[in-house]
């Protein structure tokens, strides 16, 4: 048997959320189809997957509302079957759709949440202004929700989700429809919040969210999880180092690639032709010689996160899309 002091640390560190075997089916639909699922205390971890995948509901087991058809979920080393109280008061949701009472102001509605958490009096006053200042809300602190745009709504729906200072902050995507500066300030914060030792579980579709924010992914399809790790790894682990991006209008593939070309793994998305190679110099070159009229039109960039997701999750991608 191995000795406790020696074994790597990963395996004396319990994870903050553990999920084995867990399925949830509505009917004859399986939402979630047998996940196992470790999120380490610290990190912040992200669900990927299309629409219906099954992250939402893999997310409302995690916080005790859905209860699993099969498996066990554990959060903080703790059954939430069986202890759910004791889980939700530990952590923090935003939910997918925002949960505010549209008639008060962001200060009104902290407060109120606030007092739910059993705040009352300067303690509130304190918690209620420092989540003000944390998401910048001031400006419209005491405006009525239903008159704030879309980006203050959304991050005073964060701020609820931190009254209770969370040590596990669940975010169902919190920055779909959000304009580029407020999706930045809001990664801000979460990666303020990890720093100081919370745990973030989220969704997002945005690939280049996840390989900012994410310490590791799980890409879903179909209730199940197709691959999970660092979205380095998973980048090296399913794909070659570089994409070339054509957009040839209808191309002869076979006439481009030439023999042997099969073995190429390439996708199509609409007009757009998008080969993977360790190097694809040589492949530019012969899109040069082929294109005598010059025009295609062709970008080489570093594989992303975005082509291991459509990779996994059903765009169709060939070994010469045989
Ligand atoms: N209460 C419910 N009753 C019946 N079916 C449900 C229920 N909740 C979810 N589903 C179904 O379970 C599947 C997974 O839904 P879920 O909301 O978890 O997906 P998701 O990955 O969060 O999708 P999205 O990216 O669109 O938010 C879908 O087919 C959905 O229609
Ligand atoms: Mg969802």
């Amino acid at each position: 048997m191995e000795e406790r002091g020696s074994a790597p640390l990963g395996r004396l560190i319990e994870p903050l959320v553990s999920l084995r075997g867990v399925a949830k089916r509505f009917g004859e639909r399986r939402a979630v189809d047998g996940v196992d699922l470790d999120v380490p205390a610290g990190a912040c971890f992200g669900l990927l997957g299309p629409n219906g995948a099954g992250k939402t509901t893999t997310l409302r087991m995690v916080y005790g509302v859905t209860r699993p058809t099969a498996g066990r979920v554990h959060v903080f080393g703790l059954d939430v079957a069986r202890e759910p109280r004791q889980v939700r008061s530990r952590l923090g949701v935003t939910l997918q759709e925002n949960a505010l009472i549209e008639s008060l102001s962001p200060e009104d509605n902290l407060r109120v949440f606030g007092r739910f958490h059993l705040l009352r009096g300067a303690e509130l006053e304190r918690r209620v202004g420092e989540l003000v200042d944390f998401l910048d809300l001031r400006s419209h602190a005491k405006v009525p929700v239903r008159h704030l745009s879309g980006g203050f709504q959304r991050r005073l729906a964060i701020a609820l989700s931190l009254m209770n200072r969370p040590e596990l902050l669940i975010l169902d995507e919190p920055t779909t429809g959000l304009d580029p500066a407020i999706r930045q300030a809001v990664w801000a914060r979460v990666r303020e919040l990890r720093a100081t030792g919370t745990t973030v579980l989220l969704t997002t579709h945005y690939m280049d969210e996840a390989e900012r924010l994410c310490d590791d992914v799980a890409i879903f399809a179909n209730g199940r999880i197709e691959s999970q790790g660092a979205p380095r790894t998973l980048i090296a682990r399913h794909l070659a180092a570089e994409a070339l991006e054509l957009d040839c209008g209808a191309i002869d593939e076979e006439k481009l690639f030439g023999e042997g070309g099969g073995s190429i793994r390439r996708m199509r998305a609409g007009n757009r032709l998008i080969v993977y190679a360790s190097d694809v110099a040589p492949l530019l070159e012969r899109v040069h010689r082929f294109d005598e009229s010059g025009g295609c039109r062709a970008v080489v960039r570093p594989t992303n996160l975005e082509d291991v997701f459509l990779l996994l999750t059903g765009t169709r991608i060939g070994e010469a899309d045989a």
